[in-house]
């Protein structure tokens, strides 16, 4: 199965594609995350990329397409994948269709999750990842602090640097300027699947796999 996960920041993109990854054995690719390990490695596209992702911007298309392409040719994602943060750009989606051509990908869904601009603000501020395995959670619905362990592995609860509300308040300008309009590339192909993404994590996630399991027996 190979999905692309889409929607606007903190919409439960990361949530989701996890939850998929472990219930259908694909990996889970997200740009967000290579980005912020490069970043932890301080390697120099790390450091790059840290700036501008702390501004709330994107980064530029080339460098992200030639991850995406590589990563997407790669033997581990041969089998399918859920691919999480890319396309955000319209020239990132017309490569990401070359890339599929070139990799003969002919079948794919595009899950699109939506939830208003107050909920996300809501969302990222309450915002805990784990530092060692990036787990996510929530303050509001997980009952956990920055100084609680990971439920999971124990592992510190940090705060993403881009989280800060200015910072997501530039994240949703680009995305409707620059994102949104990404989606009709995909309605025109007829590969969408609309998830309302307001309900809680367990409704969303049973709803995706009642619409991925209809696909499957179309
Ligand atoms: P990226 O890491 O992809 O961030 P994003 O798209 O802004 O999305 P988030 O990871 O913030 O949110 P999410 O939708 O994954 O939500 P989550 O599941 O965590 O990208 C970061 C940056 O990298 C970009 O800004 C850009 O600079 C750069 N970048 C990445 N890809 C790029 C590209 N292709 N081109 C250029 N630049 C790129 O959930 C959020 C919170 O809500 C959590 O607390 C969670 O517990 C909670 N939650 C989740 N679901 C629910 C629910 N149903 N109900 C209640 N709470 C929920
Ligand atoms: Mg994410």
């Amino acid at each position: 199965m190979r999905l692309i996960i889409f929607g606007p920041p903190g919409v439960g993109k990361g949530t989701q594609a996890k939850l998929l990854s472990e219930e259908r054995s694909i990996p889970h690719i997200s740009t967000g995350d290579m980005l912020r390990s490069a970043a932890a490695g301080g390697t120099s596209l790390g450091k790059k990329a840290k700036a501008i992702m702390d501004a709330g911007q994107l980064v530029p298309d080339d460098v992200m397409i030639g991850i995406v392409r590589e990563v997407l040719a790669s033997p581990r994602a041969a089998a399918g994948f859920v691919l999480d943060g890319f396309p955000r750009t319209s020239d990132q989606a017309r490569a990401l269709a070359g890339i599929f051509r070139d990799l003969g990908i002919t079948s794919y869904w595009v899950l699109n999750l939506e939830v208003d601009d107050e909920e996300i603000i809501r969302r990222l501020g309450a915002r805990l990842v784990c530092r060692k395995e990036g787990r996510i959670f929530n303050s509001e619905t997980d009952g956990l602090t920055l100084t609680s362990q990971c439920p999971e592995c124990g592992g510190e609860l940090i705060q993403r640097d881009d989280d800060k509300p200015d910072t997501v308040r530039k994240r949703l300008q680009v995305y409707h300027a620059q994102t949104e309009p990404v989606i009709g590339f995909y309605r025109a192909a007829g590969v969408v699947v609309d998830v309302d993404g307001t309900n809680s994590i367990d409704v969303v996630r049973r709803e995706i796999r009642v619409l991925l399991n209809d696909l499957q027996a179309r």
